[in-house]
C-alpha cells in the first residue's frame, strides 16, 4: 500500500482496475486466430498425408484461385464482415457498459436545466408596477407574477450571477437601467469590457427615455470619442461636499448609508 493510495474496504482506489478488452482488441484477436488458421491449413498442404484429409479445403481453395471473380467477393464479404463484427462488438461493448451502469445505480437519465422562455412585454410591467417611484420590475416568477425589486433592498447591493453570455446585461442590467433612466433616476454604468455595443445601448436606452442629452461617456478606448471631466477645475462657490453620497443621490432611500449607528 503506497502512502499516495486511497482505501476503501481494502479496495486500492488509485491503481487501475484490469480493464476488459476492447471491441478493437476483440477484432484483431479474431483476424489473427483466423489469420493463423489459414496459414496452419497453408502449412499442412505441404504433407501428402494431411493434404488427403484436407480434400474438400483444397477443393475451395482451388476454386477460389481459379477464379477472380470469387476472389474479389470473398475479399469483399470478409470486408463486410469485419466491419459488421466491429460495429457489433461495439454495440455490445456499449450495452455492457450501460448494464454495468444500471447495476451501479449510475444510469441517470438526461434532463436539461434550461428554463423554458416566456414571453412577456416588460414596458407592460413597467406601466403596471403600482408603486413606479419605490420600486422596479425585475421579470415574472414560475407563476407568472411579476417580481419587483424595492430600491431600499436594491441600495444594499444587488449580484447577479451567471455564466458569461447568459444574458446577465441583457435580462437584468439593462431593464434596471431603464426603469431608471424612465423614473429620472441617476445611472453610472462602470463597464470594465467597454463594448461599444453597451455603450450604443445604453445611449439607446436614454434617448427612449427623452434623456440623450444628459448622457455623458468617458471612455479610454482611443478610438471613440470620450467626455471630458476635470476633476481639480472648481467654480466659484462650489460646495466641496457635492459628491457625498446624500448630496449625489438626493434624499437618500436607505438610512443605512447615513446613520452614524452603522
Ligand atoms: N433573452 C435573450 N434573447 C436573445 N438574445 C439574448 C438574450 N439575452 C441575452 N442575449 C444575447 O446574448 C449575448 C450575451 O448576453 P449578455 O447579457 O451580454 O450576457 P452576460 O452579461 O451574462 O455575459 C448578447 O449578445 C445578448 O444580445
Ligand atoms: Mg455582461
Amino acid at each position: 500500500m503506497g502512502s499516495a493510495s486511497a482505501w476503501v474496504e481494502g479496495h486500492d482506489l488509485m491503481s487501475d482496475s484490469p480493464r476488459g478488452m476492447t471491441p478493437l482488441g476483440v477484432l484483431f484477436a479474431l483476424l489473427i486466430v483466423v489469420g493463423a488458421a489459414i496459414a496452419l491449413l497453408e502449412k499442412a498442404l505441404r504433407y501428402p498425408s494431411l493434404a488427403h484429409a484436407l480434400g474438400p479445403y483444397l477443393g475451395l481453395r482451388n476454386h477460389v484461385l481459379e477464379h477472380w471473380v470469387v476472389s474479389l467477393a470473398i475479399a469483399l464479404l470478409v470486408l463486410v464482415t469485419i466491419g459488421a463484427v466491429f460495429l457489433g462488438l461495439k454495440k455490445l461493448s456499449a450495452g455492457l457498459n450501460r448494464w454495468r451502469d444500471r447495476v451501479a445505480g449510475l444510469a441517470f437519465t438526461k434532463e436539461s436545466y434550461e428554463l423554458p422562455p416566456r414571453d412577456y412585454s416588460l414596458g407592460a410591467l413597467v406601466r403596471e408596477n403600482p408603486a413606479g417611484t419605490d420600486q422596479v420590475v425585475l421579470g415574472l416568477s414560475d407563476e407568472g407574477k411579476p417580481v419587483y425589486l424595492t430600491d431600499h433592498a436594491r441600495s444594499m447591493h444587488v449580484h447577479v450571477l451567471e455564466q458569461t453570455g447568459s444574458g446577465k446585461t441583457r435580462s437584468v442590467i439593462e431593464p434596471l437601467a431603464f426603469q431608471d433612466l424612465w423614473r429620472g433616476r441617476g445611472v453610472l454604468v462602470l463597464d470594465g469590457k467597454g463594448s461599444e455595443e453597451n455603450e450604443e445601448r445604453l445611449a439607446s436606452m436614454a434617448a427612449a427615455a427623452g434623456r440623450l442629452s444628459a448622457v455623458k461617456n468617458f471612455t479610454l478606448n482611443p478610438f471613440r470619442r470620450s467626455h471630458t471631466y476635470n476633476p481639480l477645475h472648481l467654480v466659484p462657490d462650489a460646495d466641496p461636499q457635492a459628491v457625498r453620497l446624500p448630496g449625489f443621490c438626493g434624499q437618500s432611500v436607505n438610512d443605512f448609508w447615513t446613520s452614524r449607528n452603522r
